[in-house]
């Protein structure tokens, strides 16, 4: 039954993989010598070009260490796919010579932090900004202009690397601009999360939120607690095909591991500092927690035994509240965690947390009768809230899903809000700071196209347009309430996204779409004109070799 409706769409997707992601959107390369994602604030066309030579400097000023940096990144890009070197030095002074590429810091300048002047002139290019990130955000733009070639890992022939003549004023709309990875139920190899950043920067998002934990998988080395990567991050099996209830399940058979070594963790927050990004990790409870009970049972109401999940859904089995083992376990767990991520927010999921073991636990009883509590829901408050204390004493602040709203709100959390938007407009008018994930239009990990021609998805219907309409800010709110809204991020569970190249059609280039969400005025935006700039700007993913969903269908 299913498996037929889906194998045109898998044959498809299979021939797609093949055919190394030719499509029919490389027609209008030329005719767009602008194809910027997402689009700059004010951008004026002037005539000629600049070209890149082996004589180009790339000059910086003042002498700074993070300037220096991106200098060489850039220089590395054209390195490889120019094969030719550019110097890179500080400069005497503010002023750009013939032939040069000058990166300025101007603190006086009046503009967000994030914001750049890029001017191109056929002698000069000149980047300013208040800040580092914002000189990033602009060797950003001049990357696009480029040639796609200039994204190859080997020097391509017969190239000009030019970018057209134009003066850019840019800033971002929203100063949090987030891209999720579900790296629980399926492991993605540590050189995966190193592209997905590479790709996220291209198109300016500075927050990578990792979902590190999960039923399926506890994927984190944590010293303290070596059974939760032994045990933890193995299933017995997976499901094959889509749940539909442990009656039609059928199971691979096949032992699927994967976990992130603490050196790893490292080199994923190091490159990702390096492109401006904050990778924010999530460390899923009370629900979502079946590896860490599988590998040490008594953080259960029960005390188990427990299977690291082999299907997808939401389990009942969650870390007991009543048991004071269980904080002291978690805030081990997170004690390491800060140790890793110099991020001011740290996730603890909060969702899908039935209540039905809490209810039966004499433990947890006992805690809500000795806190005064009302009912179960008030328990899991009393749970977030008591991590959120730990976490704030150490200098961090949470952020939790839109469930964690319910039985009242922990002191300082921001809210997630993925269940539509309602949770994000009561936080926000409770003066919570607000992320916007709505499922509807932030769900990288539903349909984009007809069904039966695409690969499995885990349902809904989210093609690139509706991504684009995306408006964050909810018209129900105040001016003073919009405030709240720090920006939205996309999505990415990946029960059905086995492999690199499956979360990489999943989402791209529905991720373009959301940037220009995120970093776009709202009056700016035009979806057949950010469609003519995406044709052009997909030659760029499509030599870097993304596997991204072709237009058109
Ligand atoms: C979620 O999608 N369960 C946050
Ligand atoms: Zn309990």
């Amino acid at each position: 039954m299913k498996k037929n409706a889906l194998f045109p769409g898998l044959v498809l997707f299979i021939a797609f993989l093949l055919a190394g992601c030719t499509g029919k959107d490389t027609s209008q390369v030329k005719e767009n010598a602008y194809p910027v994602i997402p689009k700059p604030v004010k951008l004026v066309k002037s005539s000629g070009q600049f070209t890149f030579t082996p004589q180009t400097e790339i000059k910086y000023y003042p002498d700074h260490a993070g300037l220096k940096d991106i200098g060489e990144y850039f220089s590395g890009m054209l390195n490889r796919s120019g094969g030719f070197t550019m110097d890179v030095a500080p400069a005497a002074r503010p002023r750009a010579a013939k032939n040069s590429l000058l990166m300025v810091l101007d603190t006086t300048l009046d503009m967000n932090p994030e914001g750049y002047l890029l001017n191109i002139t056929p002698k000069t290019i000149e980047i300013k900004a208040k800040e580092p990130r914002g000189i990033f955000y602009g060797i950003q733009t001049l990357r696009q202009l480029l040639p796609p070639q200039v994204e190859g890992a080997a020097k391509a022939e017969n190239v000009t690397f030019s970018v057209p003549c134009a003066n850019i004023e840019d800033q971002p709309r929203f100063p949090y601009r987030g891209l999720h990875l579900d790296v629980g139920r399926h492991f993605f190899p540590k050189d995966f999360i190193l592209r997905y950043l590479d790709m996220m920067a291209m198109y300016k998002y500075n927050t990578f939120h990792w979902h590190l934990t999960e039923d399926q998988g506890w994927r984190i080395e944590i010293k303290k607690y070596p059974k939760l990567t032994q045990i933890g991050s193995c299933r017995k099996e997976t499901l094959v095909g889509s749940w539909e209830g442990e009656k039609e399940a059928r199971y691979d058979g096949k032992k699927d591991c994967g976990y992130y070594t603490q050196e790893d963790i490292k080199e994923v927050v190091a490159h990702a500092k390096k492109l401006y990004i904050t990778v924010i990790p999530e460390i899923e409870m009370p629900g979502h927690s079946l590896a860490a009970l599988a590998s040490y049972p008594q953080l259960g109401c029960t005390g188990g035994p427990y299977e690291v999940a082999t299907h997808w859904g939401v389990f009942k089995d969650i870390y007991c509240a009543g048991n004071d083992s269980v904080f002291t376990f978690l805030e081990n767990v997170l004690t390491e965690v800060m140790d890793l991520f110099p991020s001011k927010y740290i996730h603890i999921g909060g969702d899908e947390a039935p209540k039905d073991r809490w209810e039966k636990c004499p433990k947890c009883q006992a805690r809500i009768k000795a806190e005064g509590l009302k009912d179960e829901h008030e328990l899991q408050n009393y749970f977030i809230s008591r991590i959120e204390k730990f976490l704030n004493a150490h200098g961090h602040n949470i952020i939790g899903w839109d469930e964690i709203l319910e039985g009242g709100l922990a002191p300082n959390a921001t809210v997630m809000s993925w269940r539509g938007i309602k949770g994000g407009i009561a936080a926000a008018k409770m003066k919570h700071d607000v992320i916007m994930t709505p499922n509807s239009y932030c769900y990288f990990d539903y349909y984009q196209g007809d069904k039966d021609k695409e690969p499995l998805a885990i349902g809904g219907f989210l093609p690139l347009k509706k991504v684009y309409s995306y408006e964050p800010v909810p018209a129900e709110l105040t001016p003073e309430e919009q405030k709240y809204i720090l920006g939205a991020q996309g999505n990415v569970w990946t029960e059905y996204m086995a492999t690199p190249d499956y979360v990489e059609y999943m989402v791209y280039p529905r991720a373009c779409a959301l940037s220009e969400v995120d970093w776009t005025p709202a009056g700016e935006k035009d979806y057949d004109d950010f469609v003519n700039r995406l044709k052009a700007n997909l030659q760029h993913l499509k030599v870097m070799g993304v596997h991204y969903r072709p237009l058109g269908e």
